[in-house]
């Protein structure tokens, strides 16, 4: 019998089933032609169900996500949901019931996609962030007391532990590896570490520490390098190819991602995966739900394509996903821009496209 892979499937809300779609039908003709097959099992969660039955994601759902080999998930967020909600209760909750620990975030400026950087190309733009996943200040340690009141006193903590830290490090190590023998051109490359270890002189020092002493005793032929956050921002603009693995804590790594999605070619085409590299991971194009262009046929399936590139990679189908990222190039060539509504195709059209050329 054939090799078949269960995938749980969040449509979520907005545009993310369009897109979802779209990627479901690029790796099934992926799978067709390869000798292996998708099971796809479909889950309502997200902004409608909220409003209608007030539930955001019950316990049983967590145990019923533990059977499937992967997830996809496609936009959470609703307008007529106060923000947090949905959020905390949907998308960090998976991400920390199922311990994904890992957020990769690849940076790749394909040709003919446009980047906002002047004389930049995709020979320049092609590094990863790994963001820590499920620790610092989104662990939501902290309170407030006297709310309301001028002496209002809010904290929000962030908390990091050695294990923690060590296990986000050894993932980018280990990838780092991985590119450089993969290609020179990562092999020229340091990996960075992303911190403020000038500021955050304990939660810094701990991951600038435990960098170094895994380097140094475990990876001691990976050049090494550090930036400061504030730093790391002002690089990415103006060197991005000084960059091949970086690797950062929770919330510095949501901030630079959404940089790094811009200089990649904005949110249409960048994707991203929350890995837990021994149990269920969940892989999500990084746009959110773009009500205003929902239901029109119009948003850019690219980045929700990228997402099912990087779980096959993931399932360790590596011909199919590498055969998925090389269609993207192709297609890209031909799509006029990657902003949604101006692609020169439809949604539906794009993923034709792709889905034709892998199989
Ligand atoms: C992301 C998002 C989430 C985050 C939000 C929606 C909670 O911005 O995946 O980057 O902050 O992690
Ligand atoms: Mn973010």
């Amino acid at each position: 019998m054939s090799k078949k892979y269960n995938i749980a499937v969040i449509p979520g809300d907005g545009t993310g089933p369009e897109v979802v779609r779209e990627g479901i039908k690029v790796l099934k003709a992926a799978a067709a032609s390869r000798g292996f097959a998708f099971d796809f099992t479909e889950f309502d969660f997200g902004g409608a169900r909220y409003l209608k039955t007030g539930e955001t994601l019950p316990d049983s759902a967590i145990g019923e996500f533990r059977k499937f080999d992967a997830m996809f998930l496609g936009a959470i967020g609703h307008p007529e949901v106060k923000p947090g909600i949905l959020e905390t209760g949907i998308l960090l909750k998976i991400r920390f019931a199922l311990d994904q620990y890992i957020n990769l975030r690849p940076v790749k400026l394909y040709p003919n996609v446009e980047t906002p950087l002047k004389d930049k190309g995709p020979e320049h733009i092609d590094f990863v962030v790994i963001r820590e996943n499920t620790g610092g200040i989104y662990t939501g340690h902290g309170g407030a007391t006297r709310v309301g009141t001028s002496e209002e006193i809010a904290t929000q903590l962030m908390v990091y532990d050695r294990r923690t830290v060590d296990r986000c490090l050894k993932y980018a190590f280990e990838l780092k590896e991985k590119r450089n023998a993969k290609d020179p051109k990562y092999a020229a490359k340091p990996i960075t570490l992303i911190h403020k270890r000038n500021v955050l002189t304990h939660c810094g020092d701990l991951w600038y520490r435990a960098f170094e002493e895994m380097g140094a005793e475990h990876y001691p032929e990976l050049r090494r390098d550090y930036n400061h956050v504030d730093a790391a921002n002002m690089w990415f603009v103006k060197n991005p190819e000084w960059f091949d693995v970086t690797v950062t804590e929770n919330l510095f790594g949501d901030i630079i991602t959404d940089l790094g999605a811009m200089i990649q070619g904005g949110l249409g085409v960048a994707s991203g995966g929350n890995i837990n590299p021994e149990g269920v991971s969940m892989f999500e194009p990084m746009g959110g739900s773009a009500p205003k262009y929902a239901g029109q046929n119009v948003i850019n399936p690219m980045a929700a394509i990228g997402a099912a590139m990087m779980m096959l990679d993931a399932l360790g189908e590596a011909e199919a996903s590498q055969a998925i990222e090389a269609a993207m190039v192709e297609v890209m060539q031909n799509m006029k821009s990657q902003a949604a509504g101006k692609m020169g195709f439809s949604t539906t059209e794009v993923g034709d496209m792709v889905a034709k050329l892998v199989s």
